[in-house]
This record gives structure tokens, sequence and C-alpha cells, in this order.
């Protein structure tokens, strides 16, 4: 039968507990990680969220009564302890915080019974992830991700402390807005109030933060909860965290630096990190030339290499046809792997078309000098000595290749970049490559609706220097937009604002979005700017993502503390779930049995 906590208080967390307090009382409490029987000895370690305790159970010392109950104890009962604080009578633990010593118990409490957890409460363990899921509680014990919630709580707490030193102002907007399906797709929450009618979550708080703005607030920021229902992948949650933030009379430069040193703060008071500032930019055009990859890892080289030049006119009609369709041949250097097995090869190129490419030509160089190449026949020596050098291949390497449009080329060599650097192992955790990519373009042109849509969104400020072409040439007209990544992930993104009604109309109209759409989209937002707005500009982080890379995690969900699964389910409370046709009935929602 349980125990209650009266007459006891807790005096310390298990490893605020340390040598210095050796002869003191104090009482502890918490969850029993491991017992260990030795007649009349017991030994226990303690765990609570800071860490592990071991405490002595003495027959000789605490009485028959309270030795029994100790007798009793189980993985995971919750027990409350005084004892006295004395150096460890057997082995020192040197992985421990509390390794030199031990708890001796003079009394015992049990506070909590347990059953059997479906799995071990350890760091690193192989449970399906699914089953920690539905188990999170459970989970959440488990010390890798209580240092994780731990490390979420610091940094959302720094930043706040950082944010509020530089004059901004923390504002709640609304989480049930009007839809404006624009970028992903909406959650809808339907209205009891107004029969047929629809609030949405919001994808992000940005004409909220735009109106703040106008409302002269000037430095705005928020933990903001954003939804998005899109496919899901290990850095995307249908809700997830931005810190979001705007600021007035700003320009790109004002931005950057205030999260430049944002950034530095954080990464030195949580993880003793110097980041060096600045922190490098790079345009758009030419990380997607460099790198193929808008968000590309910086932390090794594999650089991409255009050699369309070389082999416009040579034997190979799988190069020669994808120029003359207008698209490029591009490759890359993998160092030293010039012995990679041809089954290895091929599941490279099953890689590749899993990214649109049409197969993946390649040049392997022996460390002996014999040269192998699944295109070497069409070649003369000539044009294979060049293809090498505009590589710098040595003896040893590899070097792949891509023929395509040049949008495919891009994406097949940037995965396989970081596919191969990832199973090389030169990802290392540790090292942190932060890059702004500028420049954004402002258009991407989409087949299915054949017109230009918004790369980042139809707000954004265009270059000066390209604003005449918005008409003409909207294909080349750059943005005032940027993103913030690390090691290969956009851990942020934003852009100046258009805040001149004229440029604004301009961009609608670039857009084909009619004056009618224009109005019912976002009518309030520019019926707000008739009345004054100020030059302003801002930025999100993803904060899931950024704590994702500062705690070394592999994916989001193990720095959420209750996270959806790959397929967008709460498997813990079991969300979405159907509801009771009253709930039905009073939404007016009718739902069709499929
Ligand atoms: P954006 O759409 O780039 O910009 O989002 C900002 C950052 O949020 C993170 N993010 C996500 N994290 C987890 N799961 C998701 N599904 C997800 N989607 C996005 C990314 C991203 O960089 N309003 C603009 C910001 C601005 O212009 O100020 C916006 O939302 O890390
Ligand atoms: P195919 O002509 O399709 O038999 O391909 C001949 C060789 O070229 C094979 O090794 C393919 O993997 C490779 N290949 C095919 N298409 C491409 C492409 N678009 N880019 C690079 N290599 C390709």
């Amino acid at each position: 039968m349980p125990e209650s906590m009266v007459g006891l208080k807790r005096s310390h967390r298990c490893t605020e507990v340390s040598s210095a307090d050796i002869g003191k009382t104090v009482t502890v409490m918490g969850w029993v990680a491991k017992r260990r029987n030795l007649g009349a000895l017991i030994f226990v370690d303690l765990r609570d969220r800071s860490g592990i305790l071991q405490i002595l159970f003495d027959e000789n010392k605490l009485g028959e009564t309270n030795f029994k109950k100790a007798y009793q104890l189980r993985s995971e009962f919750v027990i409350a302890v005084v004892g006295t604080v004395t150096k460890r009578s057997g082995a020192i633990n040197p992985n421990l915080a509390t390794g030199n010593i031990e708890i001796v118990a003079q009394q015992l409490r049990i506070l909590s019974e347990a059953a059997t957890p479906p799995f071990p409460i350890e760091e690193n363990i192989s449970t399906k992830e699914d089953i920690r899921l539905r188990y999170r509680t459970l989970d959440l014990r488990r010390p890798d991700l209580q240092r994780n919630i731990m490390m979420r709580s610091k940094v959302a707490t720094l930043i706040r402390q950082f944010m509020a030193k530089e004059g901004f102002l923390e504002i709640e907007t609304p989480t049930l807005i009007r839809s404006t399906p624009e970028g992903a797709r909406d959650f809808l929450v339907p209205s009891r109030l107004h029969a047929g009618e629809f609030y949405a979550l919001p994808q992000s708080p940005q004409l909220f933060k735009q109106l703040l703005m106008c409302a002269g607030y000037d430095r705005y920021i928020q933990l903001a909860r954003c939804y998005r229902d899109e496919d899901l992948r290990a850095d995307r949650q249908p809700e997830f965290t931005q810190v979001d933030m705007e600021l007035s009379f700003v320009d790109v430069d004002d931005v950057i630096d205030v999260n430049e040193r944002l950034l530095h703060f954080i990464f030195k008071e949580v993880l003793n990190v110097d980041v060096p500032l600045p922190i490098q930019r790079m345009t758009w055009d030419e990380c997607m030339n460099r790198f193929g990859s808008d968000k590309p890892d910086l932390r090794f080289g594999m650089e991409l290499k255009d050699i369309s030049d070389l082999v416009g006119n040579c034997g190979f009609s799988v190069f020669t046809g994808a120029i003359k369709a207008g698209g490029t041949v591009r490759g890359i250097n993998v160092k030293g792997q010039g012995g990679m097995s041809r089954k290895k090869i091929d599941a490279l190129t099953d890689f590749a078309k899993g990214y649109g490419a049409k197969g993946l030509a390649w040049i392997a160089l022996h460390e002996d000098g014999t040269v192998k190449s699944s295109f070497a026949k069409f070649m003369t020596d000539d044009e294979m000595k060049a293809i090498c050098g505009r590589l710098e291949a040595e003896p040893g390497d590899l070097l792949l290749f891509a023929a395509d449009r040049r949008k495919t080329v891009w994406a097949v060599l940037g995965a396989l970049r970081v596919e191969l650097a990832e199973q090389l192992g030169m990802r290392h955790k540790d090292e942190y490559r932060f890059l702004w990519v500028t420049e954004f373009p402002q258009f991407e042109w989409s087949d299915e609706e054949n017109r230009w849509v918004a790369m980042h969104h139809p707000f954004t400020m265009p270059m000066d220097e390209d604003l005449d072409r918005l008409e003409s040439d909207p294909g080349s007209v750059r943005a005032k937009a940027y993103d913030i990544t690390l090691n290969g992930v956009e851990i942020g993104g934003g852009s100046v604002r258009i805040h001149q009604a004229d440029v604004q109309e301009r961009m609608f109209a670039a857009l084909g979005i009619s004056p009618e759409d224009q109005q019912k989209k976002f009518g309030f937002l520019l019926d707000a700017f008739k009345y004054g707005v100020p030059p302003h500009a801002g930025l999100a982080y993803g904060l899931d993502r950024l704590v994702m890379l500062m705690a070394k995690a592999d994916s989001i969900r193990d720095v959420i503390a209750f996270p959806k699964n790959k397929d967008a389910v709460d498997l813990m409370c079991e969300a979405p779930n159907t509801v009771d046709a009253q709930q039905l009935d009073e939404l007016h929602i009718d739902v069709e049995e499929s």
C-alpha cells in the first residue's frame, strides 16, 4: 500500500547531493532505476530528472520493517528516502556525477508502486519508436530524452532573455484564424456558432506579426505554435514551434545582425560552442551550383562541377541528349572511393533514381592507375582527361555524374553528396557549420498551376536592383529573403517585406492573384497597410530543428515532448479519432462513410 509524503520534504535532487554533503542527512525522491540485493545489503539507483544517486539499504542500520520494504522495491517504484550522505563503500563509479557517494538510508517510503514497463528506462534503447510513442510518459523518463527536453527549455528561456534585452516584445497571436491557403495545407476547425464556416490553425503568425508592425510595436517575438498539414519527415511535424520575430525600420543586415548575436549567445550558453561571427553568407545561386541544395551541409566538400562545356559534342548520347534538351551534366568527386564495388554503385544509382535521375554515370580511378567507367568507351582520351581535370580527380577517386534538367541534376547530386558523406562518416555531429543563404529567387514556376508562385510568400520584397524586371522577366527577380541553415538543415527563414502599396500590387499581378482574391485572402492586411506601414522585416526559426541539432538528435520527435509519429498520429492519446454524432451535429458536419 503506497504511503504519503506527510512530514517529508525533498531536500535535494539526486545529483544535487555531492561529496561536500558527506555526513549530512538528506531527503531525496525519485524512481527506482535499478536494484541489487546482496544479502543484508540492498543497493538502489534512484533516478530523477537530474540523474542517478545510489542508495544503500543496510538491514543492520535500517531495522527490519524498513528493510522488508526495501526488499519489495521494483523498477519505477516512486520512493522517498531519508538518509546520510556517505563516501561510497564499494566501487567508485566515474560515469556518475554522484559516483563517489551514496545515501545510507534511515527511512524509506514507497510513494507509489509500478507495473513492469514495456521497455527499459535507459539511454539508447532499440525499442521501436511507435512503442516508445505509445508509452511516451515512460519514454520521456529516459535520460537522453530528459536531457533534450531540458535543453529545449533552456534554449527557449535564453531566447526570451536575449530578445527582451534587445527590446523585443513577446506578443501572442491567435491560433484560430482565417484560412489563407498559401504554401502548405491548412488544418481547419469547424465553427459551431457559424454553420458551415471554419477557422484555420495558423501555418505561421506571418500576417499578424506584420500587423503588429503596422500597429507600432516595432520589435516582436513569439514562441509560436504553427500547424501545417503536409507530408512528414524526420524534421517535419504537423504542429511545431517557431521562434518568430519581426522588426520595423530595418533591412536585411539588421535582421542578420541581431540573429547572429542571438545564435552566438545560445550556442555559448548551452553548448559552450563559439559560433564564429559573422556567419558565412552565400547567394542561393552559388549554393545550388556548388552544392545542389539551398541548405548545403558545409561540413564536407564534394562540390558539384559542371562538365557540360566539355561533353557537348562527345559520343555519349546520354550526355549530349541532356544538353541538347537544354539540360546540363554535372558531377561530384567522392574522394578515395575509386574502389567502390559495382553493387554499391548500383545502389547509389537506385538512390539517385529516387530523386528523379534516369541513371548515374561514373568513372572509378583505381589506385594502381587503371580507370573504369560506365561511359569511357564513348569518349576520347582528351575528353576523359578534361573531365577528370575539372573534377580534380586523383587515383583512388570515384566520380559520379548526372545529366538532366538543371533542377533534377541539383536534386540528384545534392542528395547523393549528403548520402555519401553520411555513409562515409563525414557528418560530425559536434561540428556546427552555419550559413546564411541569401538572394533567393522571388518566384518559382509551378507546372501544376501554370503560373509563377512566390518562393517565400507574396509579401517578400524583391531586391531593389531587380524591381524593374517584375513584369518583364519574373524568373530573374531575386528576393530580399534569407534562410539560416545549419549542417544541411534549414533552421530558419525570413525576408524583408513589401511595405509599398504599388509594389504589393505589382507583386500580386505577377503572381496572378486577382484583386478579388487579394481582398478575400489578405484584405485585412492590405487595409491595415493603407494607414501607415513602417518598412519591416523578420525571420522565424524552427525551434524543434534548432534544438534537434544542438541535442545531436536524429529527429525532431526526440526534442518534442509529445510528438506525432510519421503518419501524423499521436499514438499515446490516439489522435486523430472519431467523435460522437452529437458533437458532429453541433458542428454541422456530416461524415461520409468511407
Ligand atoms: P518558414 O515557412 O520558412 O517561414 O518556416 C520557418 C521555419 O520553421 C521550420 N519549419 C518546420 N519545423 C518543423 N516542422 C515543420 N513542418 C516545419 N515547417 C517549417 C523551419 C523553417 O525554417 N512566416 C515565415 C517566416 C518569416 O518570413 O518571418 C515562415 O513561416 O525551420
Ligand atoms: P541507358 O542509355 O539508359 O542504358 O544508360 C546508359 C548508362 O548511362 C547507364 O549506366 C545509366 O545508369 C547511365 N545514365 C542514364 N541516364 C543518365 C543520366 N541522365 N545521367 C547520368 N547517367 C545516366
